[in-house]
């Protein structure tokens, strides 16, 4: 018989890394931490795996069209927006670990009546409008510390610009369910495997290409965007076999999903300000924000069109933005064609 000190070592190592391993990983990497950050997490992982299964037996479980309801964005709510808004806010108050909690369902930040000292903010659903076609939809979320965890919060600790982000992160519910995060050390990504109710470590520092052969961006529009938007669309489409152009065009319209096709493949998704959206349509502070923050971590950009998304002070919780991000190259591009740098 093999001697036990030399088993575990022939073993193969059948069980990956979990997402609640990795989690207390980078608390043991964080000096001085208490375990709240890391225990905001875990809430936020249990959050998700609720909605999962939701979102997978939506048919079956009468959630799919809209409940009748207008939110504070003028938007139909659908069934699961609302349930997916309801376990996040639920789970994050029993966490005991937030101050503030927002979110694009909700018209006013929640404050709490304890000192927690985190914000979080979220898009519980993203694509809602996918949802009763089986396309993927996503959630997505922001963490930051309170600047002054000593008052009471308040709602404006929600009005921090997206580099003061501690954690950010974002799910797909695709064909499988994918939970991609970043606590400052990279971009990791994690699958949840159904049967065991865990996410594991799938795509470990996930970096996004230095330059794509994408774009996705909602041609429909085209009629209202500027002319500097226009020209860049045309340069997209011309065909130069030593830069790769044509691009090729992929759009999904749940945001979550095209972000991370562009995250794992490269290439640029914009949603830009136009005639009949001059603000851009999508939010600074649940969707713009976190995404940015992980293109970022990951070695790619995201701005609105010229600068820097994560130096944006928000003035509003709902606020709107346009958006770019994806691979560098990509994104400088596009800027240039925006701020008439370049025009063909
Ligand atoms: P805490 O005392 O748990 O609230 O953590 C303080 C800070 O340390 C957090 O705001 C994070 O910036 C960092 N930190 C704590 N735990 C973790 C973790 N599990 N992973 C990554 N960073 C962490
Ligand atoms: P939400 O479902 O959270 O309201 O977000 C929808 C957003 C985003 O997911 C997507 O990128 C965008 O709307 C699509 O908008 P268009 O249908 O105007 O292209
Ligand atoms: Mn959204
Ligand atoms: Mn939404």
């Amino acid at each position: 018989m093999e001697s036990p000190s030399t088993f575990p070592q022939a073993m193969p190592n059948l069980v990956g890394t979990t997402l609640r391993e990795h989690v207390l990983t980078g608390m043991h990497a964080a000096p001085g931490a208490t375990g709240e950050f890391t225990s905001l997490l875990n809430h936020i992982s249990l959050a998700i795996r609720i909605i999962n299964g939701r979102v997978r037996a939506a048919g079956l479980a009468g959630l799919l069209g809209y409940t009748g309801e207008t939110n504070v964005q003028g938007e139909k709510v659908q069934k699961l927006d609302q349930f997916a808004n309801d376990v996040l806010l639920n789970v994050l108050q029993r966490s005991g670990h937030c101050g503030v909690i927002a979110s694009e369902e909700l018209d006013e930040a929640v404050i709490a009546d304890h000192p927690g000292k985190y914000v979080v903010l979220f898009d519980p659903l993203d694509g809602s409008s996918n949802i009763d076609t089986n396309v993927s939809i996503g959630t997505v979320f922001a963490v930051l510390r309170r600047k002054y965890p000593e008052l009471h919060p308040n709602a404006t600790d929600a009005l921090a610009p997206g580099r003061e982000i501690v954690g950010a992160g974002y799910v797909v519910f695709g064909p499988s369910t994918i939970f991609v995060l970043s606590t400052g050390r990279g971009v990791h990504g994690f699958t949840l495997d159904p049967e065991v109710g865990e996410f594991f470590l799938s795509a470990p520092n996930i970096r996004c290409p230095e330059r794509g052969k994408t774009y996705s961006i909602n041609g429909g529009n085209s009629a209202s965007w500027s002319e500097e938007i226009r020209r860049w669309a045309a340069y997209i489409k011309e065909t130069d076999v030593t830069d790769g152009r044509p691009y090729t065009s992929r759009y999904v319209g749940s945001m979550v999903a095209d972000a991370h096709r562009t995250l794992i493949k490269g290439g640029i998704f914009a949603y830009p300000a136009d005639k009949k959206s001059p603000k851009g349509k999508l939010r600074l502070l649940y969707e713009a924000n976190p995404m940015a923050f992980l293109f970022e971590q990951a070695g790619g950009m995201a701005i609105d069109g010229k600068d820097r998304i994560l130096d944006v002070i928000p003035r509003e919780l709902h606020q709107r933005t346009p958006l770019v991000l994806g691979s560098k190259e990509d994104v400088s591009i596009f800027r240039d064609f925006f701020t008439g740098a370049r025009t063909s």
